[in-house]
């Protein structure tokens, strides 16, 4: 069955096919019934083997004393990696064998579609491949040397296979060989020949530059993730490559979903890289049990001790795929203080690696495999198929994935743990096969997989996220009817209506759904679209207050600043308290951001204050660069930046943007705090989040609130909260708020504020787009050539 037409016919795009089924997994130790497929003899064996595995721990201890010895021997001579042995890597890649074939296919056809197994050299080798065979000194028109890009849905991949490649290729990083991720970009302008960068950027390179003159060649790699940039690239590319006939674009999937590429394109040949795997036995759990992290920890230590003792070595590294950094982290601690309590246990390294981590830390994870050291790598999806781990024997699967789904009725996004499709499991347990035979225990019943309770493929995101950005910049892009764009699988219609409401709301579409002038500036900045309209709003001499929001924005744009280790619950709190302002939480990261923006004027330590004080320090200086690179393109766009040091002038420029975003009081409960109700529906509860700014004092009882994100996880909370003045509403967003004309009078009158009307915006938007008009078509008779 088609997951569009599934999705069509329940006409919702909630992921979710049963919220009650025993997908709500967990699994016992030891509790692993034998796939159907085994034969009865394997199935007599693995009885034996479960039988087993209750008695581990202290069982192994005894026989493992003695291998001490061995290991500590041998683990201080790590190899070195030099230069011969990447090659010989190199060449034992399935893709080298079909080195010349590839090659040819790729230079018979402008689209070529690219299968192969994970781990088979397509993301590393395709670019060295291509830039060999000569692409990488074609040459443009203006004698300029033509790249080879490679796109990547996720940041953590194009920095790892970056390096990677830059080794293989035997540069520094950021010279021949670099990447580019948003806010970060490590490509030299004169030397680099190889980039790879997240599908985000080089979408707004084709914002700048329609017809990516710059390069020869593109790779679209991991295209079966359908993230939502893949798809927008997608439907961009069938006409680019009518314009561009030279470029070369490749598309690399794993084998689910292939065949749709390759329609997509008018039938364009597909390659497929032979693979090399090996058998995978697939054990899935008994029962279901409540916690899927204690369920994995379990299986984890059962699966280390027990081969260790069996075989005297480590026989084959582990995998486990959890659903994000928090219970990654818990995994890794649980595992690690498991392993403390046991006498002498055999060596055991546990890496962490999700999307946030720091590249150095992830570098480790790729060590090779050791003879005497077991390696569990604990990950999120990005081991699916982004990131190969060589050694891997064993795989243990929780069957979830954390999900966002954006609501569009409610504008809400929904942050839900949910079980992963089929493909998905089929694509985790196969990483167990990659050097031998492998084994993959998965922490839910077989029955789970049989009553057809998970999605055959996964929802693309296309289909489940909010797209405000996407049309702000397909209407950039000069596409003017959205609703043609040629989409791999179209968006359901209210997600793709809402994001256009929500743009004209925003200004930055005119009555017709054309870009008005703002919605065409908006566009400078890599940021959100509404981000990006806080910047031009604070410039306003009526605001006057842009040094200050680039800040917010800043800070709004990195994972949270505030740390809050479990064990220290109370501390930190404390700690974080110390910064609240009490009517904002935007205000409050202000606050935080401009002490340690003290601190470092000082030439204090920062990593040490920041410690002290319970945040996280790489977030706040990445928020520090993306700060500076926002500074930098304001004044490229010649925009002032502007210093203020009126709390209630920035709020009112943060009303002036998130109007539409505003909840009022509805009740307070002090056992339970606030309850807000939602400005557009009121029948919508809505909370703070507990460690808002505004639960700290009576500004709880503060009558209207503006909000940054609204979220569902466990309650619908907003998050990003501040207090806004009812006059204010009036003030700006006068397309959703009136009052009496009495009212109006009196407010004018005592505010000396001019109230507008919602007419009188609408009409506004229109003269609006018109001067826009005019303005493009006299840029166009100037130069002439037009961009697209
Ligand atoms: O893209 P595909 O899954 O086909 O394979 P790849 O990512 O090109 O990986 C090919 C080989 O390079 C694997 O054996 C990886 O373990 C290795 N590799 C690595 O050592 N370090 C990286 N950062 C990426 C890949
Ligand atoms: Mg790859």
């Amino acid at each position: 069955p088609n997951l569009v037409e599934k999705v069509k016919e329940k006409g919702t795009i909630n992921p979710i096919k049963n919220p009650n089924s025993e997908l709500a997994i967990s699994a016992k130790r030891g509790s692993f019934v034998v796939n159907e497929r085994r034969s009865k003899n394997e199935r007599a064996k693995q009885a034996k083997d479960s039988s087993s595995l209750q008695g581990t721990a202290l069982g192994n201890v005894l026989q493992i004393k003695e291998e001490k010895e061995v290991s500590a021997t041998t683990s201080g001579a790590e190899e070195k990696v030099d230069k011969e042995l990447i090659q010989k890597q190199r060449k034992s890649l399935p893709a080298f064998a079909v080195r010349h074939e590839l090659l040819r296919t790729i230079a018979e056809n402008q689209v070529t579609v690219v299968i192969g197994e994970t781990g088979s050299g397509k993301t590393t080798q395709l670019t060295q491949f291509l830039l060999e065979d000569g692409f990488g000194s074609n040459l443009a028109k203006n004698g300029e040397r033509l790249m080879i890009g490679c796109t990547q849905p996720r940041r953590v991949a194009a920095m790892s296979v970056a390096k990677r490649v830059s080794e293989e290729y035997g540069c520094k990083l950021g010279e021949e060989v670099g990447y580019s991720i948003r806010f970060e970009d490590v490509t030299t302008k004169e030397k680099t020949i190889i980039k790879y960068m997240t599908e985000g950027v080089l979408l707004r390179e084709i914002l700048m530059d329609a017809n990516l003159e710059h390069y020869s060649c593109i790779i679209m790699d991991e295209a079966h993730e359908r993230s939502l940039s893949t798809d927008v690239l997608l439907g961009l590319f069938r006409n680019l490559i009518r314009r561009r006939k030279d470029l070369k674009l490749i598309i690399t999937s794993a084998t689910m979903n292939a065949e749709r590429f390759m329609n997509f394109f008018g039938d364009v040949p597909q390659f497929t890289i032979p693979g090399r795997t090996f058998p995978v036995d697939t054990l899935f759990s008994k029962s279901t049990c409540s916690d899927y992290v204690d369920a994995a920890v379990k299986q984890v230590m059962t699966i280390h001790l027990q081969n260790y003792s069996k075989y005297k070595r480590n026989d084959g590294d582990i995998l486990v795929f959890m659903t994000g950094q928090e219970d990654i982290e818990m995994t890794c601690e649980l595992v690690r203080e498991k392993l403390a309590l046991l006498d002498d246990p055999p060596p055991l390294d546990v890496y962490p690696i999700y999307s946030t981590m720091p590249a150095d830390l992830q570098r480790k994870i790729f060590d090779k495999p050791s003879e005497t050291r077991r390696k569990v790598v604990v990950a999120t999806n990005i081991a699916e198929t982004s990131l190969t781990v060589d050694g891997i024997k064993y795989v243990v699967d929780t069957g979830l994935v954390k999900l966002k789904v954006y609501n569009p009725k409610l504008g809400m996004d929904t942050l839900q743990v949910v079980p992963i499709s089929l493909a998905n499991a089929q694509q985790r347990s196969g990483r167990a096969g990659r050097t031998g035979p492998g084994l993959a225990y998965r922490l839910y019943t077989e029955r789970a997989i049989g009553e057809d309770l998970m999605y055959i493929q996964p929802i693309p995101e296309i289909q489940r996220t909010n797209l405000t950005n996407v049309m702000l910049l397909l209407k950039s892009l000069k596409v003017e009817d959205v609703t043609k764009f040629p989409f791999l699988d179209s968006p359901p219609t209210d997600l793709l209506s809402n994001s256009l409401y929500d743009l004209w709301i925003m200004e930055a579409l005119d009555n017709c759904g054309n870009l008005t002038s703002l919605g065409h500036n908006m566009m400078v900045f890599p940021i959100e679209a509404t981000l990006s309209k806080l910047i031009f709003l604070s410039c306003r001499p009526q605001f006057s207050c842009s040094s200050e929001i680039v800040t917010i924005v800043s800070m709004l744009s990195v994972p949270s600043v505030f740390f809050r280790p479990k064990e220290r619950a109370q501390e930190s709190d404390a700690a974080r308290e110390r910064f609240f302002v009490a009517e904002s939480d935007h205000l409050t990261l202000l606050n935080v951001y401009n002490q340690y923006e003290t601190q470092r004027s000082k030439g204090r330590k920062t990593a040490a204050w920041c410690s002290k004080n319970f945040l996280h320090h790489k977030s706040l200086s990445r928020a520090r660069d993306i700060r500076n690179q926002l500074i930098l393109i304001m004044k490229k766009n010649k925009l002032p930046i502007l210093k203020s040091t009126n709390n209630d002038t920035i709020r009112k420029c943060l009303c002036a943007v998130y109007f539409h975003q505003l909840a009022t009081l509805a009740k307070t409960d002090f056992n339970k705090g606030s309850v807000y109700t939602h400005l557009r529906q009121s029948y919508m509860n809505m909370h703070l989040h507990p460690t808002s700014a505004l639960n700290s004092g009576a500004e709880a009882m503060a009558s209207h609130v503006i909000y940054h994100e609204l979220i569902l996880t466990t309650k619908e909370y907003m998050s990003c909260v501040t207090v806004v003045d009812p006059v204010w509403l009036l003030e700006f967003g006068a397309i959703f708020f009136d009052t009496t004309p009495a009212v109006k009078q009196r407010i004018q009158e005592q505010y000396g504020v001019s109230l507008r009307s919602k007419e009188q915006v609408i009409k506004e938007l229109e003269r609006d787009s018109q001067a826009l008009l005019v303005e493009e078509a006299k840029v166009k008779k100037e130069s002439k050539h037009s961009r697209l």
